[in-house]
């Protein structure tokens, strides 16, 4: 069947999703336009939230999250905390792929990328150490400089006296204050002239994050979820994508015909359920190849290409404001 083809993604796709919409044109699948645009992306050493040169963790490591989910048949990929290696999106397709797995994380992820002959490489430069750098001694914080110094502190001692440090200082409003709004994701999702849909999403999570931090980027139903209905995936504050379960509801709503739009509306309006700081940023792409971003953050956007289009376009995504 010759179906109308459509790709989009958020804010930091542009530079992959031409590439996406290639494969589409040729008449490649939505999972090959999906990863081969997110591997661009995953390059690009000036995107600091994914892949190389993406947030370091709060001792200076890169740990990179990715995902992957076919929405014909629902096979699903992802790691998570993965090291030094540059495209996690292409050992989250194997994992779907080949693996008898959904997901493998830390040292495992990177055995498994080892064992197919992926390359291991330092994946932050001179760029990244000195943003990261520049975090940590509070140069790009408002914070006051007793703050800063508890932020010093604690990255000091994070191994020797976490809990100690974590009563006295009081780590998460400390933690809100170092990482808010600092973090970012790629999304992409096509729909191929055969009309399957496909997922995928990239991330280094949020800046600053305990090692061993996970968002909702690889966690199927969180920040990812596929069906041949509508893809959906999100940006922004993982926590609150994986305890609202944000994106399988969506695409459950999709499938029971409620309209896209009202669809992904309703994931930033649930929101309101948790009583919590932080953003979201949802897009999702239905079988007819309509996109539909919805955000509680004024002034975020996406990119979207059809068959009728020659290349991506930027398209404001819908505030809805959380009260
Ligand atoms: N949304 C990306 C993350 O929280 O890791």
């Amino acid at each position: 069947m010759n179906h109308d083809y459509a790709i989009c993604g958020t804010r930091n796709s542009d530079i992959g999703l031409p590439t996406g919409l290639k494969i589409l044109q040729e008449g490649g699948t939505a999972l090959d336009a999906v990863e081969e645009s997110i591997k661009l992306i995953e390059n690009n050493p000036y995107d600091i939230t994914v892949g190389f040169n993406g947030f370091p963790n709060l001792q200076g490591i890169v740990e990179l999250d990715a995902s992957i989910m076919d929405g014909k048949t629902r096979n699903a990929g992802s790691v998570a905390a993965v090291k030094n290696f540059r495209h996690p999106i292409s050992i989250a397709r194997k994992v779907m792929d080949i693996s008898p797995h959904v997901m493998l994380v830390g040292e495992g992820a990177e055995k498994f990328a080892r064992a197919l002959g992926y390359q291991e490489e330092q994946i932050i430069d001179e760029l990244g150490i000195r943003n990261y750098h520049n975090i940590m001694e509070g140069k790009s914080l408002e914070m006051p400089l007793e703050a800063q110094t508890l932020v010093r502190e604690l990255f000091m001692r994070f191994d020797d006296h976490l809990k100690e440090v974590m009563e006295d200082y009081s780590v998460r409003e400390w933690y809100r204050k170092l990482s808010f709004d600092r973090h970012g994701t790629t999304n992409v999702i096509a729909l191929d002239m055969e009309g399957n849909l496909a997922v995928g999403v990239s991330t280094s999570g949020l800046a600053m994050k305990f090692p061993g931090r996970v968002g909702d980027s690889p966690i199927f139903g969180a920040g990812i979820y596929c069906s041949n209905t509508a893809g959906s995936a999100c940006t922004g504050t993982g926590e609150l994508a994986i305890r609202l379960s944000t994106t399988r509801l969506v695409v459950d709503r999709v499938q029971r015909n409620i309209p896209l739009d009202e669809a992904t509306k309703m994931g930033i309006l649930e929101l309101k359920q948790l009583k919590e700081e932080g953003v979201l940023h949802i897009i999702s792409l239905d079988k007819n190849g309509k996109c539909a971003a919805f955000t509680n953050k004024d002034g975020l956007f996406h990119y979207y290409a059809d068959s009728s289009m020659v290349k991506p376009e930027k398209r404001s995504s819908s505030y809805v404001e959380i009260k």
